[in-house]
């Protein structure tokens, strides 16, 4: 089984959770989902929200956390003013400016001296932008795992709400995946960055206190010097279930064509949401396309709809793997990896693996002594499965007419079209 709990990894003492989930936007190709479900639940094993842990008051979330307080003039001070230069990338929550401060006193220093941080600053999105900013601190202010990028410090003032991050040299994955052009990301540089985003949603549910990100993406995993793979945004995160509660049910939150389609169409969410989500993270691994690509012909815009024939076909696989690559992988390796995205997309959540044993898979893949010999395989396997699967017996949600859906439909990012 895999380990997730590095050595270095931490909770801290208690993590409660932060109540009622808040608006995700998105300014990927990818559009963002948020949608108000019923709590319809009849069962007393649901998760409502108001049966977990009393959520912490800001003051307690901001007094308690070890992270630093910066002021308004100091983030001005080491970004420089907030410099277009200093631009690292925007997101639908605000931008994202590159600083440095001086790693013992953590004051701002000159460019190019001490530590670079990466400075997240909102745009002012009122209440909503503001729980995101809260849940954010109250969760990375307590989690600390080398899978799980760093959180210095924030700022709030008057209506500025900012971020403090370790800077993340390589930018996000979904940056890499997707630019045109030669990529960095070798067959073992995109194995190493599965299991690193593995490991580190692995700490999350494997936690006293279980967390569900809820929002795992190409976007949302950041990548050091060395690649080495750390999720960031945690704005959407949530505890998970707690006694013999099966779900946590809440307003669905997230982003189409990561969202897995139970969540999506009930507001039932379970860690098995993450594991959905990182199967299609995985298949974007492996194909370099978008989980959703409106580019496309039709039936190519929905990765998981077009990618599921081929992962279980070992003579059809290849039809399917990013060119970038130039073939230049292993294919056992790559049957067993999108062996492993198949089961991590199974409509049945149930039957999707933890995340323990998502590590442990690839951890073996990675390993397997013949992970990088190109040893062709004729054998045909599973098609028959692939199509019984429920995967395919269920309208994908975003299929749902929108008197069935509950989702608020957005065609595109409201950051792009709005
Ligand atoms: N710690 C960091 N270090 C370096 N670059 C970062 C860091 N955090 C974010 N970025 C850059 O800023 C960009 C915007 O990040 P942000 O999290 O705001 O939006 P996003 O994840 O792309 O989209 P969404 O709005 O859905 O969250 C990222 O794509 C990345 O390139
Ligand atoms: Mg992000």
């Amino acid at each position: 089984m895999g380990n997730c709990f590095a050595a270095s990894s931490k909770v801290d003492a208690t993590l409660p959770s932060t109540s009622g989930a808040s608006r995700s936007i998105s300014k990927t190709n990818t559009s963002t989902i948020t949608s108000t479900v019923t709590n319809n639940s009849s069962s007393s094993k649901s998760g409502i929200d108001s049966h977990l842990p009393t959520p912490r008051s800001e003051s307690e979330i901001l007094s308690s956390s070890h992270l630093k307080a910066f002021s308004f003039n100091e983030l001005r001070n080491a970004t420089r003013n907030f410099r277009p230069d200093s631009l690292l990338g925007e997101g639908g929550f605000g931008y994202v400016f590159k600083g440095w401060i001086n790693e013992h006193t953590l004051s701002a220093t000159k460019p190019g001296s001490g530590t670079t941080i990466a400075v997240k600053k909102l745009k002012p999105e009122g209440f909503q932008g503001h729980k995101e900013w809260l849940t954010e601190l109250n969760y990375l202010g307590q989690l600390h795992h080398p899978n799980l990028v760093k959180l210095i410090g924030y700022c709030l003032e008057g209506d500025s709400r900012l971020l403090v991050y370790e800077f993340m040299p390589k930018g996000s994955l979904e940056n890499h995946l997707f630019r045109r052009g030669p990529t960095q990301l070798s067959w073992a540089i995109r194995i190493k960055v599965a299991i690193d985003a593995a490991r580190g949603l692995c700490f999350l549910h494997d936690a006293d206190n279980q967390v569900i990100f809820r929002d795992l993406k190409a976007a949302n995993i950041l990548l050091d010097a060395e690649f080495n793979a750390k999720l960031s945004d945690f704005g959407l995160a949530k505890a998970g279930p707690t006694g013999d509660r099966t779900h946590v049910s809440t307003q669905v939150m997230g982003t189409h064509g990561y969202a897995a389609p139970e969540y999506v169409a009930t507001g039932r969410l379970t860690s098995k949401s993450d594991v959905y989500s990182f199967g299609v993270v995985l298949l974007e691994l492996l194909t370099g396309r978008r989980a959703v690509d409106d580019s496309k012909v039709v039936v190519e815009q929905h990765l998981v709809d077009w990618a599921l024939p081929y992962l279980s076909d070992k003579r059809k696989l290849f039809r399917i793997m990013d060119t970038k690559l130039e073939g230049q992988y292993p294919q056992k390796a790559a049957f067993a990896a999108a062996t492993l995205a198949f089961k991590c997309l199974n409509a049945e959540f149930k039957s999707r693996p933890q995340m323990s044993e998502v590590v442990a898979s690839l951890e073996e893949l990675q390993s397997s002594k013949t992970a990088f010999k190109n040893s062709p395989s004729h054998a045909q396997t599973g098609y028959d499965s692939i199509r019984k699967s429920p995967i395919n017996r269920h309208r994908s949600p975003r299929n749902l007419t929108p008197s069935a859906s509950p989702l608020r439909s957005h065609g595109q990012s409201p950051i792009r079209r709005g």
